[in-house]
């Protein structure tokens, strides 16, 4: 029976849910688009007129947005009637990591899924392809299809057929309306064929057919969790690299060129940093390890563990280098903190390695002066869990507008992000108005630290001596 898909409705309007959802309005203007969330403030950041206020900055969404919303792509709280509308349901919710209970500190939090497929199975109609799009655990979908089945037995009236499939999400986050556009593959995990291909001819509508991979439903969920597991990996071994090129006198630089042009290596995800974030990398790999331990294997357990606990350490090392070269006390220093979302072209900073860094400089007295192009001083005081006009003796922060501003009396600049316009700090200007003896740190490697240096400026660059 061929499926027909002529409304779909998203689930989450986050940044998974938001982007993917604002692509395939954008190459399917025959179908109805409704991405529905609970986060009332969300909705009415999606539908505000000033493009700048979305909630979520992604190069190149503003564009898509202003094509299409109010057209076929279209953000509210009524999830009820988005369900009942639909012919095709995404899930895009949160799947943070437990906090408590049985597996807290690794299982996924599988609350809002269930919620989300129960509200499915009461409102959805007819036969409706459910689409996991989160990152969930290796066989949440068995779950959503018995949730789905439970809640259709109770139904005394009209009865729906469930098909569900795993569609992982790829994208990442700075680049992902161009991941979604120009995505290396699509997966999609199922065993019903009818259902497989109506979620198939959306994305032929701009993807290649050799580039949409059809497996199982256990193999797509894996899939997703091994990928990024990988990725994370190659960022923890290129870090442990970093730290032995400091003691050596070897540089980061040249060996991750080295190592990225064999082409078995590959050069991409070797740049090395304070330690990954983002919401995937650490929640994706204690998945990993809960599962691995569910079934016995604590061996791969342990190995994957240890990507996380190099992540750890990288961010726990530079704090320490940091106030061991300001003389061991961070005492009514100020230091500029230079970036604070996990990676460039986002304001997300969930797991961002600016938090723990922050964090671990407060508790040393430092006076931060933080200034990101994108991050909202509500966010960074959220993250760092006091406010900014905070004063003890665990030192205090404050948010700046401008480079100048955070830099102006400072003792120190920290690059932590790796933003554009870090890369070319007028590091005159700078060394005019920081408190000497003054430091650079800069945990990308982005900017000019000889230029930092002929101005009076001391260096440390990740992954160098000197
Ligand atoms: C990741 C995956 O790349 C994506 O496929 C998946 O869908 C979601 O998780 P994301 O977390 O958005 O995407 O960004 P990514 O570019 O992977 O960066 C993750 C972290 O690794 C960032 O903190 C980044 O700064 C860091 N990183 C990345 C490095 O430190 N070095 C690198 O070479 C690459
Ligand atoms: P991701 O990065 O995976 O997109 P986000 O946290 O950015 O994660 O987005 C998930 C969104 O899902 C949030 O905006 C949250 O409010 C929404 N959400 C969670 N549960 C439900 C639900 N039952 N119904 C509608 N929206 C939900």
């Amino acid at each position: 029976m061929k499926l027909v898909v002529k409304t779909i409705c998203c689930i989450g309007a986050g940044y998974v849910g938001g982007p993917t959802m604002a692509v395939i309005a954008d190459n399917c203007p025959d179908i109805q688009v409704h991405v529905v969330d609970i986060n009332e403030k969300r909705i009415k950041d999606w539908n505000d007129s000033n493009l700048s206020n979305l909630p979520i900055y992604e190069p190149g969404l503003e564009n898509i947005i202003e094509r299409c919303r109010g057209e076929n792509l279209h953000f509210s709280t009524d999830v009820e009637r988005a369900i009942s509308d639909a012919d095709m349901i995404f899930l895009s919710v949160n799947t943070p990591t437990k906090t408590k209970g049985i597996g807290a500190g690794q299982a996924s939090d599988l609350k809002w899924i269930e919620k989300s497929a129960r509200q499915v199975a009461k409102y959805a109609r007819g036969n409706s392809i459910v689409v996991e799009k989160s990152t969930l655990p290796v066989k949440t979908a068995e779950t959503i299809q018995k949730i789905l089945n439970t809640e259709n037995d109770k139904k005394d009236n009209q009865q729906s057929n469930f098909y569900v499939l795993s569609n992982p999400e790829f994208l990442a986050e700075g680049s992902a309306i161009n991941d979604l556009i120009y995505p290396d593959r699509v997966l999609i995990g199922g065993d019903n064929d009818d259902a497989i291909s109506a979620l198939e001819s959306i994305y032929l509508n701009w993807v290649a057919k050799e580039k949409i991979i059809k497996t199982n439903l256990w193999s797509s969920e894996l899939s997703k969790l091994a990928a990024n597991a990988f990725l994370a990996q190659r960022i923890s071994s290129i870090n442990s690299i970093s730290a032995l090129c400091e003691a050596t006198g070897a540089d980061i630089g040249e060996v991750s060129k080295a190592i990225g042009m064999d082409n078995r290596i590959g050069s991409k995800f070797l740049k090395p940093g304070p330690g990954f974030g983002g919401s995937c990398f650490k929640k994706d790999i204690l998945n990993l390890v809960y599962i691995a331990n569910y079934y016995g294997l604590n061996e791969l357990a342990k190995y994957w563990q240890q990507v996380l606990d190099l992540n750890k350490w990288q961010n726990r090392r530079i704090s320490k280098i940091i106030i061991k070269n300001l003389f061991g006390t961070l005492y009514e220093k100020k230091i500029a903190i230079l970036g604070f979302a996990f990676k460039a072209e986002t304001n997300d900073t969930r797991e961002s390695p600016a938090i723990n860094i922050c964090k671990d400089l407060l508790e040393e007295g430092a006076h931060l002066s933080i200034y990101d192009p994108k991050v909202s001083s509500f966010q960074i005081s959220t993250d760092l869990g006091c406010s900014h006009n905070y004063k003890s003796k665990e030192g205090s922060w404050i948010s700046c507008d401008s480079i100048e501003d955070a830099a102006y009396n400072s003792d120190a600049i920290i690059i932590i992000t790796e933003w554009e316009e870090f890369r070319t700090l007028d590091w005159e200007k700078l060394s005019q108005v920081m408190r000497f003896p003054a430091w650079l740190f800069d945990l990308r490697r982005i900017t000019n630290v000889e230029k930092a240096r002929e101005f009076g400026i001391n260096v440390w660059n990740l992954g160098a001596t000197g």
